[in-house]
């Protein structure tokens, strides 16, 4: 494994489960088969580790079933964990053990001002030096621009007007500075015309392909990992230079979840801007 080779975080889901509703996707009364979510995670694992990708686990933990949902850890910018403020306390439950872990891995952690949510790389992602960011559901507005200030990047919120959308990661994905895939419904016209005007390559993704959490993928180099049943979207990437890897995750659709979710990349997302300096802080 080379030093250079990207880093991401996964929670294997030994307990997994849809054991509370706090999205429209999530209905107790179905449940997920949890043998076939351990394959479906198991595979997205082996697919990235097959990429190269220096995977790294942490220990599932008992009652924490959304734990697998990495994503919504926090914020990592350079070797800073900014701790993320769950708008469920559900979910609240979770920070201590991630605290632990990147406490524990050489991260500094910080912790966004109480009284505020945000819900880390599930809602703002890095495209070139702009940290783009989703409100209303989960995120508030003004810890966006709290961490703005905080880490001394531009930032731009955006709204997410449907309650199927709830994080940014579901509608939007950053692909390189510059180029990303959208899918248009989930934000107003004004949030439409940010990402339009600042990310001059966008990529639309169909309410079909949206549905099944296209935008929920994790770029790794110049390939796409993404849930599977996405053709429009893989063609597209195609033609936009992008090779794409589809791995069933509809075990954790269920929860509202996909490809991106289940990861949080450690060393920084191919489109994020500060991966390619020094670190400022
Ligand atoms: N059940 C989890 C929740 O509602 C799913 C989180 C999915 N994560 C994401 N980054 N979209 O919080």
């Amino acid at each position: 494994m080379s030093e250079n080779s990207p880093r991401i975080l996964m929670c294997p889901p030994d307990h997994y489960g849809i054991e509370y509703e706090i999205n429209p996707w999530m209905n107790r009364s179905l449940g997920a088969i949890r043998e076939l979510a351990f394959r479906q995670w198991k595979n997205l694992h082996d697919t990235l580790i097959a990429l190269g990708v220096q995977v790294e686990t942490m220990p599932p933990q008992p009652g924490l079933p959304d734990l697998v949902f990495t994503a919504n850890a926090g914020l990592i910018f350079h070797n800073i964990f900014l701790s993320s403020r769950f708008r469920h306390e559900v979910r609240a439950r979770e920070s201590p053990y991630f605290e632990a872990w990147f406490a524990a891995h050489g991260f500094q952690v910080e912790h966004l001002p109480e009284n505020t949510y945000h819900e880390g790389a599930g809602d703002a992602l890095f495209c070139g030096d702009t940290l783009f960011a989703g409100y209303r559901t989960r995120s508030d507005a003004l810890a966006h621009q709290w961490v703005g200030e905080k880490l001394g990047v531009r930032v731009l919120p955006v709204e997410l007007i449907d309650p199927r959308f709830y994080h940014l990661d579901t509608c939007f994905c950053p692909l390189a500075p510059g180029v990303a895939l959208y899918y248009p419904g989930a934000f107003d016209a004004y949030g439409q015309r940010v990402l339009t005007t600042h990310v001059p390559h966008l990529i639309a993704v169909t309410d079909t392909e949206a549905l099944r959490f296209g935008c929920n993928a994790v770029v790794v180099g110049k390939t796409v990992v993404h849930n599977s049943r996405c053709p429009r979207m893989a063609e597209d990437l195609a033609r936009a230079g992008y090779r794409s890897i589809e791995v069933e995750l509809d075990e954790f659709l269920k929860a509202g979840g996909s490809a991106k979710c289940l990861t949080l990349r450690l060393d920084g997302e191919e489109a994020a801007g500060w991966k390619y300096h020094r670190s400022p802080v």
